[in-house]
């Protein structure tokens, strides 16, 4: 008999995202004069900034015979001309011991962060944040890592657990003696946090990096909004923590940063000192493990994704990007203040797109509330886990208009 795989059964039937837009497409449906104003899922809204553009339309005319030269398949790595200009802007400008070949290009950083499970054993123990980005979570449920570890990211903490949480003593079945500690073996960090927008200091990753040299334990470092991190001081890598290239994966992404999100575009940076270990307990580089998984599954992104991609780190391109995420930035000051003035605590909108509302209610119920009554969709802080409920996330990608316009609702309706 055939049989499936039967872990899909213990995650949601929905993709969170997928689930708010029937949710927002129902009430379109019902509603078609509504003019809803999408604050949910963090896409951007502003166009491609033009050295992108200018650098695309070149690759066009490679591509079409007309250019340089016709490009066919790709290095599955990506070509050395992104990987350079990455490894030189992204680290090695900021002081950081990052090169070339430990980048590997790829269509994205929710592909990579889904697929690097693959590189390892079945019973790993994984901890994530809680709320947390769901794929992080799903992909390793549909791989049968169910038992996995949360670290409660709230107001108390700051939103940015340490690793004494895996030893706090929250058992509830009056166990006595010292609390044992919850065995992990991968934690995944994302800073500037999505959802809740907060950032990490340096001393509090470190903390994670010492946390892994001592125990051979690995951090998945998302770095997907580094771009919008403006308070000095404030680590834009995990490789900027001493001893983080033995022990930490980090994953960039274009989308927020350049307006990738439907071009697609990411890379993920295996340094060639991350180990994890066999069953003998002998050290196994995972930068050639990687690149034998992606060069196996992945055929690249695309000469003319990649063009644009380049661009980006032209001073053009790095004036231009930044102005753009100056713009959502703004967004979301304006959007920050209106709650704070609302009477709500907020989280982010400072160093990331996303603010972290308290409703101090149900989210779904408030969810719902600000799509019936204001016709704003939002984010269910719910939808991203446990200690997620009680929040909203809004996000800062919108107009100028539509941002303003949105405050205006939510003063009517809160
Ligand atoms: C989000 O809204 O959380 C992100 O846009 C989702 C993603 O990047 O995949």
């Amino acid at each position: 008999m055939l049989h499936v795989n039967e872990n899909y059964s213990k995650i949601k039937p929905t993709y969170l995202f997928a689930e708010i837009a029937h949710r927002v497409a129902a009430h379109q449906a019902a509603h078609p004069e509504a003019k809803i104003i999408r604050l949910g899922i963090g896409d951007v809204t502003e166009p491609l900034c033009p050295a992108v553009i200018e650098a695309m339309h070149k690759a066009v005319d490679d591509e079409a015979g007309k250019g340089e030269k016709f490009y066919g398949y790709g290095p599955e790595q990506g070509y050395a001309f992104l990987r350079d200009a990455i490894a030189k802007v992204d680290f090695q400008d900021r002081g950081i011991d990052i090169k070339a070949d430990e980048i590997l290009v790829s269509d994205g950083a929710k592909c990579d962060c889904g697929n690097i499970q693959e590189l390892f054993a079945g019973d790993v123990r994984i901890a994530v944040g809680d709320p947390v980005y769901p794929v992080y979570v799903d992909t390793n449920v549909m791989a049968g890592r169910d038992d996995i570890t949360l670290l409660p990211c709230t107001a108390a903490n700051n939103f940015v657990p340490g690793p004494e949480t895996l030893t706090t003593d929250d058992r509830t079945d009056g166990g006595s003696g010292a609390p044992e500690p919850r065995p992990v073996d991968i934690v995944y960090l994302c800073y500037p946090n999505n959802p809740t927008g907060a950032v990490a200091t340096k001393a509090e990753l470190q903390k994670w990096v010492d946390w892994a040299n001592a125990n051979q334990k690995l951090i998945l470092f998302d770095a997907a909004y580094e771009a919008f991190i403006r308070t000095p001081g404030i680590p834009h890598s995990i490789y900027e923590c001493e001893g983080a290239r033995k022990c930490a994966i980090e994953f960039r992404s274009f989308s927020k940063t350049a307006g990738f999100t439907g071009i697609r575009c990411g890379y993920t940076v295996v340094p060639s000192d991350v180990v994890a270990y066999d069953a003998a307990g002998n050290a196994v580089p995972l930068k050639p493990m990687w690149t034998r998984r992606q060069t196996t599954k992945f055929n690249g992104a695309s000469y003319i994704t990649q063009r644009g991609a380049a661009a980006v780190y032209t001073p053009e391109g790095q004036a231009q990007t930044r102005a753009t995420i100056d713009f959502y930035l703004e967004n979301g000051r304006l959007m920050k203040e209106a709650l704070l003035a609302l009477g709500y605590t907020v989280t982010g909108g400072g160093d990331s797109p996303y603010l972290w509302v308290n409703v101090k209610g149900d989210s779904w119920e408030f969810f719902d509330k600000l799509l019936k009554e204001a016709n704003v969709v939002t984010t269910p802080g719910a939808g991203f886990g446990k200690a997620g409920e009680g929040y909203i996330r809004i996000s800062s990608f919108n107009s100028r208009a539509n941002v303003l316009e949105a405050i205006e609702r939510l003063k009517k309706v809160l």
